[in-house]
């Protein structure tokens, strides 16, 4: 059995659970699929070659992590802290890059070892903006980890990894913004993304997928733990905790909030502007520069036309009519359970 830096004992899915898996998210077929114990995190078999390297990664002070489960909102809060820490007057030239680009996803090389992806070539802007972020280095060693690495300072970087899997000091010297949404969003959100992104390719049905989301089966593992490992440090100086839903009820006040934590000292009517340059919809005008650059390897063009692409509703409560009655009584029985002791009330609908 392997054993990693931060004491996690990695075990490789077998039988069963692993076809299953395999069957419904083909774009993990042949990577291998593990859980990292304790936590029971489940992550495709590349991250174990990553996990050290991520474990103990030299943060700095100027660095801020965004941190999220999936689907939390998590490219909305990149492009606004990079925004405010680099771009406040909204003239940056290099805010025309991708924003996985100027906020590297630090663990996502695990994920570009999908066989439905195709290895990017020197034409690829990916591989472009590796070259040129990190001359004479090899892509084979990480393309996001070492941008992440060479990534100008002040570095804002996003993980979707647990606190436990990131670095022991990243608290206490660097800045984390960690962004929370409710679950029922969440799982409506992941799904689609599971089937638009090649790297997951998810095949099965919603209520599959519901049923891996309350089983702590999907990628990235327990929601709940997660979120919880967070929770219980939010009263860190250096853990500025968010919520979707209140960044998109009353987005001023938790951009003020921001403000002071990032110590940006940027002026209310500034802070006006920000807020409409990453409101929903101006995002999704600018889709290319704030997804990818090399989108259509990644992505399944028919769930596009179907069902939206990556800025798909950006609401809270789009949940409702989404599930059959015996689905929404199984992930509220769910949702009360693991809510007990918690202390969170999240905001279904706005
Ligand atoms: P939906 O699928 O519900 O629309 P992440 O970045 O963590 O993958 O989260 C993606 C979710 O955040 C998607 O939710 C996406 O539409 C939403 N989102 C992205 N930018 C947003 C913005 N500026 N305002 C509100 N929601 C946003």
């Amino acid at each position: 059995m392997t054993c990693v830096a931060s004491g996690h004992e990695v075990v490789p899915l077998e039988g069963d659970e692993l076809c299953r898996q395999e069957k419904d998210f083909t774009g993990y077929a042949d990577m291998g699929i593990v859980r990292f114990n304790p936590g029971s995190w489940l992550l495709v078999a590349p991250f174990t070659k990553f996990a050290d390297k991520i474990y103990k990664f030299p943060v700095k002070s100027s660095d801020v992590y965004i941190v999220t489960w999936p689907k939390c909102g998590t490219t909305w809060c990149q492009e606004i802290v990079w925004t405010m820490r680099n771009n406040p007057n909204l003239d940056h030239p290099m805010a025309k890059l991708p924003v996985n680009a100027r906020v590297p996803f630090l663990e996502f090389d695990m994920l570009l070892q999908s066989k439905l992806l195709k290895p990017p070539g020197p034409d690829d802007p990916m591989m472009q903006g590796f070259k040129k972020m990190c001359p004479g280095k090899d892509p084979a060693d990480g393309l996001f980890f070492q941008m992440s690495e060479a990534s100008p300072d002040p570095r804002t970087i996003k993980s979707h990894l647990p606190l436990s899997l990131l670095p022991t000091d990243m608290l206490k010297t660097s800045k984390v913004v960690y962004v929370a949404r409710n679950p029922k969003d969440v799982v409506v959100s992941f799904h689609h993304h599971c089937k638009m992104f090649k790297n997951h390719n998810y095949t099965g049905s919603f209520e599959d997928f519901v049923q891996y989301f309350v089983n702590d089966d999907l990628l990235y593992g327990p929601y709940w733990l997660h979120l919880k490992e967070a929770w219980e440090r939010r009263d860190e100086p250096n853990l500025h905790f968010i919520f979707y839903e209140d960044l998109k009820s009353n987005n001023i006040e938790e951009l003020k909030k921001l403000n002071t934590f990032l110590g940006t000292n940027i002026a209310d009517t500034q802070l006006e502007k920000i807020s409409h340059y990453t409101s929903f919809n101006e995002m999704k005008t600018r889709a290319d520069v704030v997804s990818s650059g090399s989108a259509s390897n990644f992505m399944n063009v028919e769930v596009i036309e179907k069902d939206g692409g990556f800025f798909r509703k950006g609401k809270v409560g789009d949940w409702k009519g989404k599930y059959t009655p015996e689905l929404e009584a199984k992930i509220d029985d769910w949702v009360k359970k693991n809510l007990q002791g918690f202390g969170i009330n999240f905001k279904y609908v706005t």
